[in-house]
């Protein structure tokens, strides 16, 4: 019998590779750089199977570009905004991602861009690299306390609640806003309150973004949203980059009426090199990388590749973003 065709979209991890080649005919993207939208669109043509990563969008014109015998997209990634998944379920195609396996990996990152900015960490590199460092200074690079600070989780989800858990061990206040949980039911129960959007922006020392990014949440952080904000509020996000208008945060930065902002997530990826937020010194960027860990990353590979077989079988997905296709008379086995 042949082998299943599959486009993968990039070399990703061992672990699931292996997978994926052992069962099918793969074809993998060679290279850093993902396939452009031309020759992701040559790449998918006639495949049984997608296996594709945040930075491929895949829209109605490229599944319909695979054809009709497409079975599966399997995202390897628990945030699938690069999806048309309303157009995979109209076509009978299951969507997988990877859920629950970077949630902590994501929080420890998030905490740590939480003290990187809070105590100045790169600052201070900075400045005893370049041989600024004189003296011990009782007013030298001071910077505000974690312990006892309000946070603020937008999102509390697996991950949001991830992040309580930390901040619960600094003995912050948690506060969360989360559109999908009524109530004050703190589902993770670490005395955590729940809040209205506005509310948690007025009161926290900390806003860290832990939603997915969909027609709700986009540029849910825009210049209303910074007016509320204290001026000594640090704002994290680890999410996605279209959740917080870069505009209105630049103008926020520039202005003061926030302190810092750090951002592992940019609306576009790559944050164009010319892009003014970064000639401020009130942010820290980081590129994407709040999920790589080398056991994370090994992890999410192979729930990706079991999703893709899984879809390839004719089996319902592990982890799967519309299960409402196997309701519909489309699905494909
Ligand atoms: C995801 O899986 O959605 C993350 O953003 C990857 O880091």
């Amino acid at each position: 019998m042949s082998k299943p065709k599959v486009f993968v979209c990039r070399d990703i991890p061992e672990q699931g590779l292996i997978i994926v080649q052992n069962y099918c005919k793969a074809d993998v993207w060679p290279g850093e750089i993902p396939p452009s939208r031309e020759e992701l669109i040559a790449h998918i043509r006639d495949v049984d199977g997608l296996l594709c990563l945040l930075t491929d969008l895949i829209d109605q014109e490229v599944i319909e570009a695979a054809g009709p015998q497409l079975k599966v997209i399997s995202n390897h990634a628990v945030g699938f905004d690069n999806v048309d998944v309303k157009s995979a379920t109209r076509l009978g195609i299951p969507v997988g991602n990877t859920p629950g396996i970077l949630t902590e990996t994501t929080a420890d990152f998030t905490f740590a861009l939480i003290m990187a900015t809070s105590r100045r960490l790169i600052e201070g590199h900075t400045c005893v690299r370049s041989g600024g460092w004189r003296t011990w200074g009782p007013k030298f690079l001071l910077g505000k306390d974690i312990f006892g600070a309000t946070i603020g989780i937008v999102g509390y989800g697996r991950i949001g609640q991830a992040v309580a858990r930390r901040a619960r061990g600094f003995n912050m206040k948690i506060l969360y806003y989360d559109p999908d949980l009524t109530g004050n039911s703190d589902p993770a129960s670490l005395g955590a309150q729940a809040t209205s959007l506005e509310e948690l922006l007025r009161k926290s020392d900390f806003v860290t973004i832990h939603t997915p990014l969909n027609e709700q949440t986009y540029h849910m952080l825009d210049k209303k949203a910074f007016q509320k904000m204290k001026p000594d509020t640090i704002l994290i996000n680890t999410a996605r980059g279209g959740i917080v208008e870069s505009e209105a945060l630049y103008i926020a930065l520039k202005e003061h009426s926030i302190a810092f902002a750090a951002l592992d997530v940019t609306e576009p990826e790559p944050i164009p090199i010319e892009s003014p937020l970064l000639e401020l010194d009130n942010l820290l960027i980081t590129p994407h990388m709040a999920s790589a860990s080398q056991a994370t990353r090994g992890k999410m590979a192979e729930m990706a590749a079991c999703n893709l077989i899984a879809g390839l079988r004719g089996e319902r997905l592990p982890y799967c973003v519309n299960p409402e296709v196997y309701d519909t008379n489309h699905f494909k086995v």
